[in-house]
C-alpha cells in the first residue's frame, strides 16, 4: 500500500481523530492525568536495571506524555519509537536525539489492514467466520531491540477496528469480536514477552454515575506475563463526563516487568 492509500485507510478508521482526542482530553484533565503519567514515567525508569540491555522499542509513544524521553536517551544506546503515527511536533522533539529513531507500523501485526479489507468487500460479500482467520505476523522494526515497553496500549489495539467493523458490518457476533480482540492483545504479549520488557496498560474501566453507582468492566481478555515487578494504581480519566456522557471514567492501572 503506498503512503497515501496509508494516510487514507487510518485517517478513516480514525487513528488521526483518536490522537488528537488524547491530547484534547489531556489537555482538559491535565490535574488528574499528572499523576497517571508521572507514575508511568517512573515505573519505565525503574526498569531495566542489566546494562546488557542496550537499546528498546517503546510500543504506542503517541504523544510522548508518559515517556521519561530525557533519561531513556541517557540511558539507553538506541531507542526506537514505534505508533501508526508520529505527530509533527514529536518528530521535531526528537530530532535533538541523535539516538532516538521513529518508525510508523501496525503493531496488531496486520489488524488494520485485515479490518480495512473488510470495509471495502461490502457487507453482502463478508462472511461470519472471516474475523476468525485473522493471523497476525510480527511486526518488521526498524532494528531488533534488546527489549519492549508497551506503553498504555495493550488494550488500546482493537478499539478502532472493532468500531471501524461495527460501522461497516452488522454479520459478527459478540463472540466474534471477544475472539478477535483476544487474539489481538495475545498475539501483542507474545510478541513482546519474548524479551525483556516493560507494560502499562488499563487493566479495568469503572464508570460512576451521579448518584455514585459504579460499573466495572474487564478491558484485557488474556493474562499478562509472568513478572517480577509490578505496581497498580487509579487513573482517574475523565471526570468532566465527556468519554461517557455524565459519567465519571476511572482506569485501574497496572505495570510490570518481567
Ligand atoms: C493511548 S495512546 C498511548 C499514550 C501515548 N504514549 C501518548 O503519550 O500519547 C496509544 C497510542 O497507540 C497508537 N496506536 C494505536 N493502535 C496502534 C497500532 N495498531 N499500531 C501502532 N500504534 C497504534 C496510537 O496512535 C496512540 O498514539
Amino acid at each position: 500500500m503506498n503512503s497515501g492509500n496509508h494516510r487514507r485507510m487510518i485517517k478513516k478508521m480514525l487513528f488521526f481523530s483518536d490522537q488528537e482526542g488524547i491530547m484534547n482530553r489531556y489537555l482538559r484533565e491535565k490535574e488528574n492525568w499528572d499523576p497517571h503519567l508521572q507514575n508511568t514515567k517512573e515505573f519505565i525508569i525503574n526498569s531495566f536495571q542489566n546494562p546488557a540491555t542496550k537499546t528498546i522499542a517503546i510500543l504506542g509513544s503517541g504523544w510522548l506524555l508518559d515517556v521519561p524521553l530525557e533519561k531513556l536517551a541517557e540511558r539507553f544506546e538506541k531507542i526506537l519509537l514505534v505508533d501508526i503515527h508520529h505527530p509533527p511536533q514529536i518528530r521535531k522533539k526528537v530530532e535533538q536525539y541523535s539516538n532516538v529513531e521513529v518508525q510508523e507500523i501496525d503493531i496488531t501485526g496486520g489488524g488494520i489492514k485485515f479490518v480495512w479489507k473488510l470495509g471495502t468487500v461490502g457487507e453482502k460479500k463478508i462472511d461470519a467466520s472471516y474475523l476468525l482467520s485473522f493471523k497476525p505476523s510480527e511486526p518488521q522494526l526498524s532494528f531488533e531491540p534488546d527489549a519492549f515497553i508497551s506503553l498504555n496500549i495493550l488494550n488500546q489495539l482493537d478499539i478502532l477496528l472493532l468500531d471501524y467493523l461495527k460501522e461497516k458490518t452488522s454479520c459478527f457476533t459478540d463472540d466474534d469480536y471477544q475472539h478477535f480482540r483476544k487474539s489481538i492483545q495475545q498475539f501483542h504479549l507474545k510478541w513482546i514477552s519474548g524479551k525483556p520488557g516493560c507494560l502499562i496498560s488499563d487493566v479495568e474501566e469503572e464508570n460512576i454515575d451521579k448518584h455514585g453507582t459504579s460499573t466495572k468492566q474487564r478491558l484485557i481478555h488474556t493474562e499478562l506475563p509472568k513478572h517480577f515487578r509490578s505496581k497498580q494504581w487509579i487513573w482517574n480519566f475523565d471526570l468532566s463526563g465527556k468519554y461517557h456522557r455524565h459519567l465519571q471514567t476511572k482506569m485501574q492501572v497496572q505495570a510490570i516487568e518481567w
